[in-house]
C-alpha cells in the first residue's frame, strides 16, 4: 500500500488530487507547496513548550498542523500565570494563523483530540510532535512508530534508560524518522565550539563542566493536601503509565518536571541540553561514562511533593579518562571544556575561551566536521522527506538522557555507580540496576497495541 509518506517521496506516482482530502489547507495558504508535498503534523501536548514549537512548525509552508491533542481542554496554571493553554486554545491559535493566510480569511480545519491514540489512527497524519511530559515520551513514541508516523519528540527523550532502549527498537523496526527536541544541536555556535574541541584546539580534553538552572518553583512542602481535579482536565489520562496518586495542582502542568515519577528535575531538563553539548564535543554520542558519583547534591525534605534535586551535583568518568562535572549554576545552560592547552565555554550565544584566539581558529578542509543543521524543526521536516537521519536521532537522544539518568541515580543513592556503556548495564549493584527501568501502570505498556 502506498502511504502518504511514500507519496511525498515519489510525487510523480499519482496526481495530487488523489490525496487531497478535505483536511488539506488550500494552496492559497501555502504558496508553492501543493498538498502532495506537505507534511501533515499532529501535535500531542499543548502546554508551555507548545507555545514555542507550534509557531516554529507554522513557519514552514510545507508543513500543516491538522490536529492537536491534550488531556487538558483549556486552563491557566502553566509556567506563568498568564499562559492559557490546552487543546482548545492551541487549536484556535492554529486556525487563526491559517485564517490570516487564507484568501477567504476563514479557516477551521485544525481538529482536536483528547486521546492521542485517535490522532495516531488518522491516515491523514504523517508525523507527530510529542510535547507531553517525559513520562509519556516512550509509550507515545512507540505507538506513533507502530502507526507509521515520523516523530519529533521533546527532550529529555526518556524518563528511564529502559524507555530509550524500547524506543530505539520501535523506531528502527518501523523505519521511522525521530528527531530528539534538543535544539542546540542545530545551533551554529554550539557546533563551532564542538568542532574546535574535537579538532584539538584546547589540546587533549581532560574535563568538562556542564551547567543546569536552579529550580524555578518550590513544592507545597511536606503535609501537602489533595486538591479537587479541575473541570476539563483528565487527570487519570495525564498520569497514564505513572503511579495513581492524589491530585495536586503542583503535580501536573509545567511543575511535573520536579517530581521523579514524571521527570528527572533540572538534571534532565537543562541537563539534556548541556550534557548533550558535552557529549557532542567529547565525541561520546555512541557511548557513556563508566563511573558516576554524587558530588554533594541536595533534595527536598522527605514528604515534599517535589522529589528531584534542589541542587544538582554529580561527576561522571569516561573510559578515556575525561571527567564530566554536572552542577547547578547561575550559567543555567552550557558546557566548559578544559584541555591540556586551554579551555572553552559555550552557552549557545557565544564562546569564551583561553587562549582567546581559539575562537577565531578556522577548521581546515582536512579536519573532521560535524553535520550541519540550521534549524532543528526544518531539519526534521527535510529528513521526513529524504528519509536521511536527523541531527539528533533516537540513539543520541537516548545516550544524552542516559547520562542524566545515571547522574540522578548516583545522587539519589549517594554512592558510586559503575556503568557498562556497551551493554548499557549497571555493574555490581542490584538496587541501582533495577532503577534503570520502571513498571508502567496498566493498561499502558511498551508492547501494547495501537487500538485502545
Ligand atoms: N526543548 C526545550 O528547550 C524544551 C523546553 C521546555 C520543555 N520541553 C519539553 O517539553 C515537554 C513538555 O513540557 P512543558 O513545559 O510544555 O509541560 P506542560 O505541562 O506545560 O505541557 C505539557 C502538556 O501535555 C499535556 N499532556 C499530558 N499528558 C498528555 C496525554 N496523555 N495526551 C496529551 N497531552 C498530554 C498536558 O496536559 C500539558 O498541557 C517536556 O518533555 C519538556 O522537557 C523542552
Amino acid at each position: 500500500m502506498l502511504t502518504r509518506r511514500d507519496f511525498l517521496r515519489s510525487s510523480t506516482v499519482l496526481t495530487a488530487a488523489a490525496f487531497a482530502g478535505p483536511y488539506i489547507v488550500p494552496n492559497s495558504v501555502f504558496g508553492q507547496n501543493a498538498p502532495s508535498n506537505r507534511i501533515t503534523l499532529g501535535v500531542i501536548g499543548c502546554g508551555n513548550q507548545s507555545t514555542v514549537d507550534i509557531p516554529e512548525w507554522l513557519k514552514n509552508d510545507d508543513c500543516q498542523i491538522v490536529a492537536v491533542c491534550d488531556v487538558n481542554k483549556a486552563s491557566f496554571g502553566y509556567k506563568t500565570a498568564k499562559q492559557f493553554l490546552g487543546r482548545e486554545p492551541q487549536r484556535d491559535f492554529i486556525n487563526q494563523f491559517y485564517a490570516k493566510k487564507a484568501a477567504s480569511g476563514q479557516f477551521k480545519g485544525c481538529d482536536i483530540h483528547s486521546d492521542f491514540r485517535e490522532l495516531l489512527a488518522r491516515k491523514d497524519v504523517d508525523a507527530v510532535a510529542i510535547i507531553a511530559p517525559d513520562h509519556w515520551h516512550a509509550v507515545m513514541t512507540i505507538l506513533a512508530a507502530k502507526a507509521g508516523k515520523d516523530i519529533y519528540c521533546q527532550k529529555p527523550l526518556t524518563l528511564t534508560i529502559h524507555d530509550g532502549q524500547e524506543m530505539i527498537k520501535a523506531v528502527r523496526q518501523h523505519k521511522r524518522i525521530l528527531q530528539t527536541g534538543s535544539q542546540y544541536r542545530s545551533n551554529a555556535t554550539i557546533r563551532q565550539a564542538c568542532e574546535l574541541v574535537r579538532n584539538g584546539r584546547i589540546g587533549k580534553l581532560k574535563r568538562v563542566e556542564t551547567y543546569v538552572a536552579e529550580n524555578n518553583f518550590t513544592g507545597p512542602g511536606p503535609g501537602w493536601k489533595e486538591m479537587p481535579v479541575p473541570e476539563g482536565f483528565d487527570y487519570d489520562f495525564w498520569l497514564g503509565p505513572a503511579p495513581k496518586v492524589p491530585y495536586h495542582s503542583d503535580r501536573c502542568l509545567y511543575r511535573f518536571r520536579f517530581i521523579l515519577d514524571y521527570s528527572g528535575g533540572q538534571t534532565t531538563n537543562f541537563g539534556c541540553h548541556s550534557n548533550d553539548v558535552a557529549q557532542w564535543g567529547m565525541s561520546a554520542d555512541d557511548t557513556g561514562p563508566v563511573e558516576i558519583e554524587d558530588a554533594g547534591a541536595e533534595f527536598p525534605p522527605k514528604g515534599d511533593l517535589f522529589t528531584t534535586p534542589t541542587k544538582v551535583a554529580f561527576r561522571a568518568r569516561y573510559a578515556n579518562g575525561v571527567v564530566l562535572d554536572c552542577k547547578t549554576d547561575p550559567i543555567s545552560f552550557g558546557a566548559k571544556f578544559e584541555g591540556t592547552d586551554g579551555w572553552l565555554l559555550v552557552n549557545g550565544k557565544s564562546i569564551t575561551c583561553e587562549p582567546a584566539v581559539i575562537k577565531d581558529s578556522k577548521i581546515a578542509d582536512n579536519e573532521p566536521r560535524l553535520p550541519v543543521s540550521q534549524n532543528h524543526y526544518r531539519n526534521f521536516l527535510d529528513c521526513v522527506k529524504s528519509r536521511q537521519e536527523p541531527i539528533e536521532p533516537v540513539e543520541i537522544g537516548h545516550r544524552t538522557a542516559s547520562l542524566c539518568h545515571l547522574g540522578n541515580l548516583a545522587m539519589l543513592l549517594k554512592r558510586k555507580i559503575k556503568w557498562d556503556p556497551k551493554k548499557e548495564e549497571i555493574i555490581g549493584d542490584n538496587e541501582a540496576a533495577k532503577m534503570i527501568a520502571r513498571p508502567l501502570r496498566a493498561p499502558w505498556s511498551y508492547g501494547m497495541p495501537l487500538k485502545a
